[in-house]
Protein backbone atom coordinates (compact mmCIF):
# COMPACT_ATOMS: atom_id res chain seq x y z
CA UNK A 1 0.00 0.00 0.00
CA UNK A 2 2.59 2.74 1.11
CA UNK A 3 4.09 2.48 -2.86
CA UNK A 4 1.04 4.38 -3.98
CA UNK A 5 1.28 7.83 -3.24
CA UNK A 6 -2.22 9.80 -3.04
CA UNK A 7 -3.02 11.49 -5.88
CA UNK A 8 -1.72 14.91 -6.86
CA UNK A 9 -4.78 16.77 -7.11
CA UNK A 10 -4.45 21.02 -6.57
CA UNK A 11 -5.97 21.02 -3.31
CA UNK A 12 -8.01 24.48 -4.41
CA UNK A 13 -11.47 24.43 -2.21
CA UNK A 14 -14.35 27.15 -2.78
CA UNK A 15 -17.15 28.24 -0.81
CA UNK A 16 -19.94 25.94 -2.58
CA UNK A 17 -23.59 25.12 -2.36
CA UNK A 18 -22.90 21.82 -0.89
CA UNK A 19 -25.13 21.86 1.98
CA UNK A 20 -28.09 20.89 -0.52
CA UNK A 21 -31.02 18.43 1.07
CA UNK A 22 -30.67 16.61 -2.31
CA UNK A 23 -27.79 15.11 -4.08
CA UNK A 24 -29.04 15.69 -7.28
CA UNK A 25 -26.62 18.05 -8.31
CA UNK A 26 -23.73 15.83 -10.00
CA UNK A 27 -21.65 18.92 -9.87
CA UNK A 28 -20.57 18.05 -6.64
CA UNK A 29 -17.82 17.37 -7.31
CA UNK A 30 -16.86 16.91 -10.45
CA UNK A 31 -14.89 18.96 -13.14
CA UNK A 32 -14.35 18.65 -16.84
CA UNK A 33 -10.43 17.73 -17.87
CA UNK A 34 -9.32 19.82 -21.08
CA UNK A 35 -5.97 18.08 -21.49
CA UNK A 36 -6.90 15.71 -24.03
CA UNK A 37 -8.91 15.63 -27.12
CA UNK A 38 -12.29 14.32 -25.21
CA UNK A 39 -13.83 16.92 -22.57
CA UNK A 40 -14.28 14.04 -19.81
CA UNK A 41 -15.63 14.54 -16.48
CA UNK A 42 -13.54 13.23 -12.88
CA UNK A 43 -13.69 13.48 -9.41
CA UNK A 44 -11.56 16.70 -7.92
CA UNK A 45 -11.94 15.10 -4.33
CA UNK A 46 -12.98 18.69 -2.92
CA UNK A 47 -16.08 20.48 -2.09
CA UNK A 48 -17.33 22.81 0.89
CA UNK A 49 -15.51 26.06 2.50
CA UNK A 50 -11.75 26.67 2.16
CA UNK A 51 -9.56 24.09 4.25
CA UNK A 52 -6.48 26.03 5.61
CA UNK A 53 -3.63 24.30 6.63
CA UNK A 54 -2.78 25.59 10.95
CA UNK A 55 -0.05 23.18 11.74
CA UNK A 56 2.30 20.69 11.02
CA UNK A 57 3.29 18.04 12.97
CA UNK A 58 7.23 17.26 12.54
CA UNK A 59 7.85 14.83 15.60
CA UNK A 60 5.14 13.08 16.86
CA UNK A 61 1.85 11.57 15.08
CA UNK A 62 -1.52 13.20 16.54
CA UNK A 63 -4.82 11.67 17.76
CA UNK A 64 -6.85 14.33 19.61
CA UNK A 65 -6.88 17.89 20.05
CA UNK A 66 -8.73 20.80 21.75
CA UNK A 67 -8.78 24.57 20.84
CA UNK A 68 -8.65 27.32 23.87
CA UNK A 69 -11.03 30.23 24.47
CA UNK A 70 -7.47 32.43 24.14
CA UNK A 71 -6.46 30.49 20.86
CA UNK A 72 -4.26 27.98 23.02
CA UNK A 73 -4.23 24.58 21.11
CA UNK A 74 -3.58 21.16 22.60
CA UNK A 75 -2.41 17.98 21.27
CA UNK A 76 -2.12 13.97 22.09
CA UNK A 77 -0.79 11.63 21.24
CA UNK A 78 -0.91 7.68 21.96
CA UNK A 79 2.48 6.20 22.81
CA UNK A 80 4.53 3.67 22.65
CA UNK A 81 7.92 5.60 22.20
CA UNK A 82 7.43 8.90 22.66
CA UNK A 83 8.77 11.48 24.65
CA UNK A 84 5.13 12.98 25.71
CA UNK A 85 1.81 12.21 25.47
CA UNK A 86 -0.12 15.39 26.24
CA UNK A 87 1.31 18.94 24.14
CA UNK A 88 0.62 22.08 23.35
CA UNK A 89 1.30 23.67 20.08
CA UNK A 90 3.80 26.07 20.44
CA UNK A 91 4.39 27.45 16.63
CA UNK A 92 3.01 26.44 13.59
CA UNK A 93 5.95 23.23 13.20
CA UNK A 94 6.47 22.43 16.67
CA UNK A 95 4.84 21.49 20.00
CA UNK A 96 5.99 21.17 23.60
CA UNK A 97 5.07 18.97 26.56
CA UNK A 98 2.28 19.92 28.09
CA UNK A 99 1.78 21.04 31.52
CA UNK A 100 5.14 19.22 32.26
CA UNK A 101 7.36 17.09 31.04
CA UNK A 102 7.32 15.43 34.35
CA UNK A 103 3.99 14.52 34.09
CA UNK A 104 3.98 13.59 30.88
CA UNK A 105 6.56 10.75 32.26
CA UNK A 106 5.05 8.52 34.96
CA UNK A 107 7.75 6.81 37.28
CA UNK A 108 9.09 3.25 36.53
CA UNK A 109 7.79 3.59 32.63
CA UNK A 110 4.35 2.88 31.20
CA UNK A 111 4.05 -0.77 32.03
CA UNK A 112 4.97 -2.65 34.32
CA UNK A 113 5.07 -7.16 33.52
CA UNK A 114 3.97 -9.46 36.48
CA UNK A 115 3.89 -13.10 35.85
CA UNK A 116 4.74 -12.79 32.53
CA UNK A 117 1.49 -10.25 31.89
CA UNK A 118 1.97 -7.03 31.17
CA UNK A 119 0.04 -3.93 32.68
CA UNK A 120 -0.41 -0.55 32.21
CA UNK A 121 1.15 2.04 34.72
CA UNK A 122 -1.18 2.37 37.64
CA UNK A 123 0.59 6.27 38.15
CA UNK A 124 -2.83 8.85 39.19
CA UNK A 125 -0.76 11.57 38.71
CA UNK A 126 1.52 11.34 35.49
CA UNK A 127 0.04 10.48 31.73
CA UNK A 128 0.47 7.34 30.40
CA UNK A 129 -0.99 7.67 26.81
CA UNK A 130 -3.84 10.67 26.29
CA UNK A 131 -6.78 9.81 23.80
CA UNK A 132 -8.50 12.23 23.81
CA UNK A 133 -9.09 15.92 24.95
CA UNK A 134 -11.87 18.46 25.41
CA UNK A 135 -12.37 21.93 26.45
CA UNK A 136 -15.46 23.10 28.49
CA UNK A 137 -17.35 26.51 27.52
CA UNK A 138 -15.23 27.29 31.09
CA UNK A 139 -11.80 26.57 29.49
CA UNK A 140 -11.09 24.27 31.18
CA UNK A 141 -9.02 21.13 29.63
CA UNK A 142 -10.15 17.43 30.21
CA UNK A 143 -7.62 15.22 29.13
CA UNK A 144 -8.82 11.27 28.81
CA UNK A 145 -5.33 8.64 30.01
CA UNK A 146 -6.49 5.20 28.01
CA UNK A 147 -3.68 3.80 31.18
CA UNK A 148 -3.07 1.35 28.00
CA UNK A 149 0.03 2.35 26.22
CA UNK A 150 1.15 0.52 23.19
CA UNK A 151 4.17 -1.78 23.59
CA UNK A 152 6.96 -2.53 21.43
CA UNK A 153 5.58 -0.43 17.94
CA UNK A 154 8.16 -2.12 15.67
CA UNK A 155 7.63 -5.85 16.18
CA UNK A 156 4.38 -7.32 16.92
CA UNK A 157 2.58 -4.53 18.45
CA UNK A 158 0.61 -5.43 21.64
CA UNK A 159 -1.76 -3.22 24.59
CA UNK A 160 -1.52 -4.13 28.28
CA UNK A 161 -4.44 -4.34 30.33
CA UNK A 162 -5.20 -1.56 32.28
CA UNK A 163 -4.15 -1.18 35.98
CA UNK A 164 -6.70 0.97 37.80
CA UNK A 165 -5.49 4.28 38.81
CA UNK A 166 -3.84 4.34 35.41
CA UNK A 167 -6.96 5.06 33.12
CA UNK A 168 -8.24 8.42 34.41
CA UNK A 169 -10.26 12.11 33.70
CA UNK A 170 -7.99 14.48 34.23
CA UNK A 171 -9.21 18.64 34.42
CA UNK A 172 -6.98 21.62 33.97
CA UNK A 173 -7.28 25.05 34.67
CA UNK A 174 -5.81 26.62 31.69
CA UNK A 175 -5.30 29.60 33.66
CA UNK A 176 -3.01 28.46 35.93
CA UNK A 177 -1.96 25.34 33.94
CA UNK A 178 -2.78 23.06 36.99
CA UNK A 179 -4.59 19.77 37.20
CA UNK A 180 -7.89 20.74 39.37
CA UNK A 181 -9.14 17.19 39.88
CA UNK A 182 -8.56 13.69 38.60
CA UNK A 183 -11.34 10.72 37.97
CA UNK A 184 -10.46 7.36 38.25
CA UNK A 185 -12.48 3.94 37.76
CA UNK A 186 -13.60 1.10 39.48
CA UNK A 187 -12.77 -2.27 38.68
CA UNK A 188 -16.47 -2.70 36.69
CA UNK A 189 -16.82 0.40 35.21
CA UNK A 190 -13.34 0.36 33.28
CA UNK A 191 -11.96 -2.99 32.73
CA UNK A 192 -8.62 -4.43 32.43
CA UNK A 193 -9.53 -4.32 28.71
CA UNK A 194 -11.54 -1.36 28.42
CA UNK A 195 -10.43 1.46 26.15
CA UNK A 196 -11.73 4.81 26.55
CA UNK A 197 -11.70 6.70 23.07
CA UNK A 198 -13.66 9.98 23.43
CA UNK A 199 -15.70 12.28 25.81
CA UNK A 200 -18.25 15.00 25.95
CA UNK A 201 -19.58 17.32 28.99
CA UNK A 202 -22.62 18.41 29.91
CA UNK A 203 -21.77 21.02 32.57
CA UNK A 204 -25.43 22.41 33.20
CA UNK A 205 -26.24 22.08 37.19
CA UNK A 206 -29.55 20.47 36.96
CA UNK A 207 -28.18 17.01 34.84
CA UNK A 208 -27.15 15.81 38.15
CA UNK A 209 -28.39 15.97 41.16
CA UNK A 210 -24.83 16.80 42.83
CA UNK A 211 -24.87 19.76 40.17
CA UNK A 212 -20.95 19.28 39.07
CA UNK A 213 -22.15 18.26 35.46
CA UNK A 214 -21.23 14.65 33.54
CA UNK A 215 -19.06 13.68 31.10
CA UNK A 216 -19.86 10.70 28.99
CA UNK A 217 -17.33 8.59 27.84
CA UNK A 218 -16.83 5.97 24.89
CA UNK A 219 -15.28 2.49 25.75
CA UNK A 220 -13.87 1.26 22.24
CA UNK A 221 -12.75 -1.64 23.82
CA UNK A 222 -11.16 -3.93 20.93
CA UNK A 223 -11.74 -6.86 22.97
CA UNK A 224 -15.42 -5.94 22.82
CA UNK A 225 -17.04 -4.91 26.18
CA UNK A 226 -17.42 -1.63 24.63
CA UNK A 227 -19.92 1.23 25.60
CA UNK A 228 -20.81 4.33 27.35
CA UNK A 229 -18.94 5.74 30.57
CA UNK A 230 -20.46 8.26 32.48
CA UNK A 231 -19.05 10.10 35.89
CA UNK A 232 -20.95 12.42 37.92
CA UNK A 233 -17.94 15.47 37.90
CA UNK A 234 -19.12 16.51 41.85
CA UNK A 235 -19.11 13.29 43.12
CA UNK A 236 -16.56 11.46 41.27
CA UNK A 237 -19.18 8.53 41.46
CA UNK A 238 -19.00 6.34 37.28
CA UNK A 239 -20.90 3.72 36.13
CA UNK A 240 -21.02 2.24 32.16
CA UNK A 241 -24.62 1.61 29.85
CA UNK A 242 -24.85 -0.20 27.05
CA UNK A 243 -22.55 -2.32 27.45
CA UNK A 244 -21.79 -4.62 24.53
CA UNK A 245 -24.79 -3.33 22.78
CA UNK A 246 -25.18 -4.35 19.15
CA UNK A 247 -24.70 -0.22 18.20
CA UNK A 248 -21.34 -0.27 20.69
CA UNK A 249 -19.85 -2.98 19.07
CA UNK A 250 -17.71 -3.12 16.00
CA UNK A 251 -19.61 -4.45 12.45
CA UNK A 252 -18.64 -8.28 11.74
CA UNK A 253 -15.49 -8.29 9.42
CA UNK A 254 -16.06 -4.83 8.03
CA UNK A 255 -13.52 -3.76 5.40
CA UNK A 256 -13.61 0.11 4.46
CA UNK A 257 -11.78 1.92 1.35
CA UNK A 258 -8.80 4.22 2.24
CA UNK A 259 -7.97 6.34 -0.50
CA UNK A 260 -9.67 3.95 -2.84
CA UNK A 261 -7.98 0.59 -1.49
CA UNK A 262 -9.47 -1.82 0.07
CA UNK A 263 -8.43 -2.55 3.48
CA UNK A 264 -7.66 -5.51 5.92
CA UNK A 265 -6.02 -5.24 9.30
CA UNK A 266 -2.29 -6.49 8.19
CA UNK A 267 -0.38 -6.39 11.81
CA UNK A 268 3.29 -8.39 11.81
CA UNK A 269 3.24 -11.74 13.32
CA UNK A 270 -0.80 -11.92 12.93
CA UNK A 271 -3.21 -13.34 10.77
CA UNK A 272 -5.31 -11.38 8.28
CA UNK A 273 -7.76 -9.34 10.25
CA UNK A 274 -10.19 -6.70 10.62
CA UNK A 275 -10.45 -3.77 12.44
CA UNK A 276 -11.78 -4.39 16.02
CA UNK A 277 -12.74 -0.96 17.52
CA UNK A 278 -16.12 -0.54 18.85
CA UNK A 279 -17.60 2.71 19.87
CA UNK A 280 -15.83 5.46 18.73
CA UNK A 281 -17.73 8.96 17.84
CA UNK A 282 -19.93 10.73 20.01
CA UNK A 283 -21.71 13.82 19.72
CA UNK A 284 -24.47 15.26 22.25
CA UNK A 285 -27.15 17.40 20.80
CA UNK A 286 -27.06 21.23 20.75
CA UNK A 287 -29.58 20.45 24.07
CA UNK A 288 -27.61 18.02 25.82
CA UNK A 289 -30.45 15.76 25.38
CA UNK A 290 -29.85 13.28 22.48
CA UNK A 291 -26.22 11.60 22.03
CA UNK A 292 -25.61 10.61 18.90
CA UNK A 293 -23.04 7.98 18.24
CA UNK A 294 -21.25 4.94 15.78
CA UNK A 295 -18.46 2.42 16.10
CA UNK A 296 -15.43 2.56 13.68
CA UNK A 297 -16.43 0.45 11.71
CA UNK A 298 -19.69 1.00 11.09
CA UNK A 299 -21.92 2.79 8.27
CA UNK A 300 -24.94 3.31 10.61
CA UNK A 301 -25.77 5.86 13.07
CA UNK A 302 -27.49 5.74 16.32
CA UNK A 303 -28.60 7.84 19.22
CA UNK A 304 -30.22 7.14 22.48
CA UNK A 305 -31.54 10.20 24.90
CA UNK A 306 -29.28 10.92 27.75
CA UNK A 307 -31.65 10.34 30.02
CA UNK A 308 -31.08 6.99 29.59
CA UNK A 309 -27.19 7.18 29.93
CA UNK A 310 -27.86 8.85 32.92
CA UNK A 311 -29.85 6.86 34.49
CA UNK A 312 -27.26 5.07 37.87
CA UNK A 313 -27.39 1.43 37.32
CA UNK A 314 -26.14 1.33 40.90
CA UNK A 315 -29.87 2.06 42.59
CA UNK A 316 -31.68 1.68 39.09
CA UNK A 317 -32.04 -2.17 38.44
CA UNK A 318 -34.02 -1.40 35.43
CA UNK A 319 -31.53 1.25 33.67
CA UNK A 320 -29.47 -1.11 31.52
CA UNK A 321 -32.41 -2.68 30.32
CA UNK A 322 -34.31 0.60 29.79
CA UNK A 323 -31.45 1.86 27.60
CA UNK A 324 -31.09 -1.05 25.68
CA UNK A 325 -34.78 -1.01 24.55
CA UNK A 326 -34.38 2.84 23.70
CA UNK A 327 -31.60 3.03 21.11
CA UNK A 328 -32.55 4.33 17.98
CA UNK A 329 -31.00 3.51 14.56
CA UNK A 330 -30.72 6.23 12.36
CA UNK A 331 -29.84 4.63 9.33
CA UNK A 332 -26.49 4.36 7.04
CA UNK A 333 -24.88 7.88 6.58
CA UNK A 334 -22.56 6.90 3.62
CA UNK A 335 -19.49 5.47 4.82
CA UNK A 336 -17.15 4.86 8.11
CA UNK A 337 -17.07 7.70 10.88
CA UNK A 338 -14.45 8.09 13.07
CA UNK A 339 -14.35 11.26 15.75
CA UNK A 340 -17.78 13.71 15.90
CA UNK A 341 -18.19 17.06 16.73
CA UNK A 342 -20.93 19.91 16.87
CA UNK A 343 -21.40 23.71 16.92
CA UNK A 344 -23.90 26.42 18.16
CA UNK A 345 -26.88 25.80 15.46
CA UNK A 346 -26.66 21.88 16.67
CA UNK A 347 -24.69 20.26 12.96
CA UNK A 348 -23.50 16.87 14.03
CA UNK A 349 -19.94 16.66 11.77
CA UNK A 350 -18.95 13.29 11.54
CA UNK A 351 -15.13 12.63 10.15
CA UNK A 352 -15.55 10.13 7.48
CA UNK A 353 -11.99 8.43 6.86
CA UNK A 354 -13.61 6.18 4.06
CA UNK A 355 -14.54 9.34 2.05
CA UNK A 356 -11.49 11.98 3.17
CA UNK A 357 -14.48 14.28 4.15
CA UNK A 358 -16.40 15.50 6.82
CA UNK A 359 -20.58 14.61 6.69
CA UNK A 360 -22.59 16.54 8.92
CA UNK A 361 -25.70 14.69 10.18
CA UNK A 362 -29.12 17.20 10.50
CA UNK A 363 -32.09 15.53 12.34
CA UNK A 364 -34.47 18.18 10.29
CA UNK A 365 -33.67 16.48 6.67
CA UNK A 366 -32.56 13.02 9.04
CA UNK A 367 -29.94 12.99 6.20
CA UNK A 368 -26.39 12.94 6.27
CA UNK A 369 -24.82 15.69 4.40
CA UNK A 370 -20.99 16.89 2.82
CA UNK A 371 -19.84 19.29 4.32
CA UNK A 372 -16.38 19.26 3.24
CA UNK A 373 -13.81 17.11 1.41
CA UNK A 374 -10.00 17.38 0.67
CA UNK A 375 -7.41 14.98 -0.99
CA UNK A 376 -5.27 16.07 2.30
CA UNK A 377 -8.31 14.48 4.34
CA UNK A 378 -5.90 11.37 4.84
CA UNK A 379 -7.79 9.99 8.23
CA UNK A 380 -9.35 12.95 9.76
CA UNK A 381 -9.06 11.68 13.83
CA UNK A 382 -10.34 14.03 16.40
CA UNK A 383 -12.06 16.92 15.46
CA UNK A 384 -13.00 20.38 17.48
CA UNK A 385 -15.18 23.09 17.15
CA UNK A 386 -12.88 25.97 18.55
CA UNK A 387 -14.49 29.26 20.22
CA UNK A 388 -13.75 31.06 16.90
CA UNK A 389 -15.65 29.49 14.61
CA UNK A 390 -13.53 26.62 12.71
CA UNK A 391 -13.77 23.32 13.52
CA UNK A 392 -10.10 22.32 13.83
CA UNK A 393 -9.23 18.32 12.93
CA UNK A 394 -6.02 16.08 13.02
CA UNK A 395 -4.76 14.36 10.13
CA UNK A 396 -2.25 11.58 10.81
CA UNK A 397 -2.12 9.22 7.83
CA UNK A 398 -3.35 6.35 10.09
CA UNK A 399 -4.11 3.82 7.02
CA UNK A 400 0.22 4.11 6.20
CA UNK A 401 0.75 2.91 9.80
CA UNK A 402 2.80 0.18 10.28
CA UNK A 403 0.42 -1.66 12.63
CA UNK A 404 -1.88 -2.07 9.23
CA UNK A 405 0.90 -2.43 6.86
CA UNK A 406 3.06 -5.50 7.95
CA UNK A 407 4.66 -3.48 10.16
CA UNK A 408 6.33 -1.18 7.60
CA UNK A 409 5.47 2.86 8.22
CA UNK A 410 4.28 4.49 5.51
CA UNK A 411 3.45 7.97 7.11
CA UNK A 412 5.39 10.81 6.36
CA UNK A 413 5.58 13.92 8.84
CA UNK A 414 4.32 16.71 8.52
CA UNK A 415 0.63 15.93 10.15
CA UNK A 416 -1.84 18.31 10.14
CA UNK A 417 -4.29 20.66 11.91
CA UNK A 418 -6.45 21.57 9.34
CA UNK A 419 -9.11 23.88 9.51
CA UNK A 420 -12.28 25.28 7.94
CA UNK A 421 -14.71 28.12 8.78
CA UNK A 422 -18.35 26.77 10.20
CA UNK A 423 -21.67 26.75 7.64
CA UNK A 424 -24.28 29.83 8.60
CA UNK A 425 -21.38 31.62 11.36
CA UNK A 426 -21.78 29.04 13.60
CA UNK A 427 -19.68 28.52 16.71
CA UNK A 428 -19.14 26.71 19.96
CA UNK A 429 -21.91 25.32 21.53
CA UNK A 430 -21.93 26.84 24.95
CA UNK A 431 -25.02 26.02 26.01
CA UNK A 432 -23.95 22.92 27.21
CA UNK A 433 -21.46 25.05 29.97
CA UNK A 434 -21.93 25.55 33.50
CA UNK A 435 -24.06 28.87 34.00
CA UNK A 436 -22.31 31.75 35.17
CA UNK A 437 -23.04 30.88 39.04
CA UNK A 438 -22.74 27.15 38.77
CA UNK A 439 -20.91 24.97 40.54
CA UNK A 440 -18.81 23.28 38.12
C1 LIG B 1 -24.88 22.84 -8.56
O1 LIG B 1 -23.77 23.26 -7.73
C2 LIG B 1 -22.93 24.19 -8.38
C3 LIG B 1 -21.73 24.45 -7.47
O2 LIG B 1 -22.14 24.80 -6.21
C4 LIG B 1 -23.72 25.46 -8.72
O3 LIG B 1 -22.87 26.38 -9.36
C5 LIG B 1 -24.88 25.08 -9.59
O4 LIG B 1 -25.68 26.22 -9.80
C6 LIG B 1 -25.73 23.99 -8.97
N1 LIG B 1 -26.71 23.52 -9.91
C7 LIG B 1 -28.00 23.51 -9.64
C8 LIG B 1 -28.91 22.96 -10.68
O5 LIG B 1 -28.43 23.89 -8.55
C1 LIG C 1 -30.63 21.46 -3.92
O1 LIG C 1 -30.23 21.27 -5.25
C2 LIG C 1 -31.31 21.10 -6.16
C3 LIG C 1 -30.72 20.74 -7.50
O2 LIG C 1 -29.53 21.44 -7.73
C4 LIG C 1 -32.12 22.40 -6.18
O3 LIG C 1 -33.19 22.26 -7.06
C5 LIG C 1 -32.63 22.70 -4.78
O4 LIG C 1 -33.27 23.95 -4.74
C6 LIG C 1 -31.48 22.72 -3.78
N1 LIG C 1 -32.04 22.76 -2.44
C7 LIG C 1 -31.55 23.54 -1.49
C8 LIG C 1 -32.23 23.43 -0.16
O5 LIG C 1 -30.61 24.29 -1.67
C1 LIG D 1 -15.14 21.17 -7.05
O1 LIG D 1 -13.72 21.14 -7.10
C2 LIG D 1 -13.17 22.21 -7.84
C3 LIG D 1 -11.66 21.97 -7.96
O2 LIG D 1 -11.12 21.59 -6.74
C4 LIG D 1 -13.50 23.51 -7.14
O3 LIG D 1 -12.98 24.60 -7.86
C5 LIG D 1 -15.02 23.65 -7.05
O4 LIG D 1 -15.36 24.79 -6.34
C6 LIG D 1 -15.61 22.45 -6.36
N1 LIG D 1 -17.07 22.51 -6.43
C7 LIG D 1 -17.83 22.42 -5.36
C8 LIG D 1 -19.30 22.40 -5.61
O5 LIG D 1 -17.39 22.36 -4.25
C1 LIG E 1 9.08 26.70 16.60
O1 LIG E 1 9.53 26.26 17.85
C2 LIG E 1 10.66 25.40 17.77
C3 LIG E 1 10.94 24.84 19.16
O2 LIG E 1 11.03 25.87 20.09
C4 LIG E 1 11.84 26.16 17.20
O3 LIG E 1 12.94 25.29 17.08
C5 LIG E 1 11.46 26.69 15.85
O4 LIG E 1 12.49 27.51 15.35
C6 LIG E 1 10.18 27.50 15.92
N1 LIG E 1 9.76 27.85 14.58
C7 LIG E 1 9.37 29.07 14.26
C8 LIG E 1 8.98 29.29 12.86
O5 LIG E 1 9.35 29.97 15.10
C1 LIG F 1 3.82 9.06 39.25
O1 LIG F 1 4.79 9.63 38.38
C2 LIG F 1 5.19 10.92 38.79
C3 LIG F 1 6.06 11.51 37.69
O2 LIG F 1 7.17 10.70 37.47
C4 LIG F 1 5.90 10.83 40.13
O3 LIG F 1 6.23 12.11 40.55
C5 LIG F 1 4.97 10.18 41.13
O4 LIG F 1 5.66 9.95 42.33
C6 LIG F 1 4.45 8.86 40.61
N1 LIG F 1 3.44 8.34 41.52
C7 LIG F 1 3.52 7.13 42.02
C8 LIG F 1 2.46 6.74 42.99
O5 LIG F 1 4.44 6.39 41.73
C1 LIG G 1 -9.02 28.63 37.21
O1 LIG G 1 -8.06 29.27 38.00
C2 LIG G 1 -8.30 30.64 38.10
C3 LIG G 1 -7.11 31.25 38.80
O2 LIG G 1 -6.65 30.41 39.85
C4 LIG G 1 -9.62 30.89 38.80
O3 LIG G 1 -9.90 32.26 38.86
C5 LIG G 1 -10.74 30.18 38.02
O4 LIG G 1 -11.96 30.27 38.70
C6 LIG G 1 -10.40 28.73 37.81
N1 LIG G 1 -11.37 28.14 36.92
C7 LIG G 1 -12.15 27.13 37.27
C8 LIG G 1 -13.09 26.63 36.23
O5 LIG G 1 -12.11 26.65 38.38
C1 LIG H 1 -4.89 26.98 40.22
O1 LIG H 1 -6.27 27.22 40.28
C2 LIG H 1 -6.99 26.32 41.09
C3 LIG H 1 -8.44 26.70 40.98
O2 LIG H 1 -8.94 26.22 39.78
C4 LIG H 1 -6.50 26.38 42.50
O3 LIG H 1 -7.19 25.44 43.29
C5 LIG H 1 -5.02 26.10 42.55
O4 LIG H 1 -4.54 26.30 43.83
C6 LIG H 1 -4.26 26.99 41.59
N1 LIG H 1 -2.91 26.50 41.53
C7 LIG H 1 -1.87 27.30 41.46
C8 LIG H 1 -0.55 26.63 41.37
O5 LIG H 1 -2.00 28.50 41.43
C1 LIG I 1 -31.73 22.68 32.91
O1 LIG I 1 -31.37 24.06 32.85
C2 LIG I 1 -31.44 24.61 31.55
C3 LIG I 1 -30.92 26.03 31.63
O2 LIG I 1 -29.58 26.01 31.98
C4 LIG I 1 -32.87 24.54 31.03
O3 LIG I 1 -32.91 25.05 29.73
C5 LIG I 1 -33.31 23.11 31.03
O4 LIG I 1 -34.67 23.02 30.66
C6 LIG I 1 -33.15 22.49 32.41
N1 LIG I 1 -33.45 21.08 32.34
C7 LIG I 1 -34.24 20.48 33.19
C8 LIG I 1 -34.43 19.00 32.98
O5 LIG I 1 -34.77 21.08 34.10
C1 LIG J 1 -31.02 7.03 42.26
O1 LIG J 1 -30.31 8.04 42.96
C2 LIG J 1 -30.49 9.34 42.40
C3 LIG J 1 -29.52 10.27 43.11
O2 LIG J 1 -29.61 10.13 44.49
C4 LIG J 1 -31.94 9.76 42.53
O3 LIG J 1 -32.13 11.01 41.92
C5 LIG J 1 -32.80 8.73 41.79
O4 LIG J 1 -34.16 9.03 41.99
C6 LIG J 1 -32.50 7.32 42.30
N1 LIG J 1 -33.21 6.38 41.43
C7 LIG J 1 -33.86 5.35 41.90
C8 LIG J 1 -34.53 4.47 40.88
O5 LIG J 1 -33.94 5.09 43.09
C1 LIG K 1 -31.03 21.15 8.50
O1 LIG K 1 -31.79 21.21 7.35
C2 LIG K 1 -32.82 22.16 7.42
C3 LIG K 1 -33.69 21.96 6.18
O2 LIG K 1 -32.90 22.03 5.00
C4 LIG K 1 -32.20 23.54 7.48
O3 LIG K 1 -33.22 24.52 7.54
C5 LIG K 1 -31.36 23.62 8.74
O4 LIG K 1 -30.65 24.85 8.75
C6 LIG K 1 -30.36 22.48 8.78
N1 LIG K 1 -29.81 22.45 10.11
C7 LIG K 1 -28.60 22.79 10.35
C8 LIG K 1 -28.18 22.70 11.79
O5 LIG K 1 -27.85 23.15 9.47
Amino acid sequence: MKSLTATAFAALASFSAAQNSTNSNTSINGTFSTSGPHNVRFDTGTYGPPVEEYHYYYDQWPIGLAASRTGRVFACYTRGTYAYTLGEIINQTAEAAYPSMELNTPEGGLYTTTNGIQFGSNNQTAFISVQALYITPDDTLWVLDTGRPTIDESQAPSMPYAAPGGPKLVSINLSNNSIARTYTFPANVHYPDSYMNDLRFDMRPNVTESGGGIAYIVDSSNEGRTGFIMVDLATGESWRQLTQHPSTLRTYADVPSYNGIPFYLRQKGSPLGFQQEGLDGAELSLYGDVMYYSPLTSDYLYSIETQYLQANPNNDTLSAKRAFDNVKNLGERGGNANGFSSDSLGNVYMLMPTNNAIYIYNDTTLQAEPYVRDPRIIWPDSANVGFDGYIYFNINQLPYQPDWNDGVDGRQYPGLILRSKLPDGAGKNMILGASTNGTA
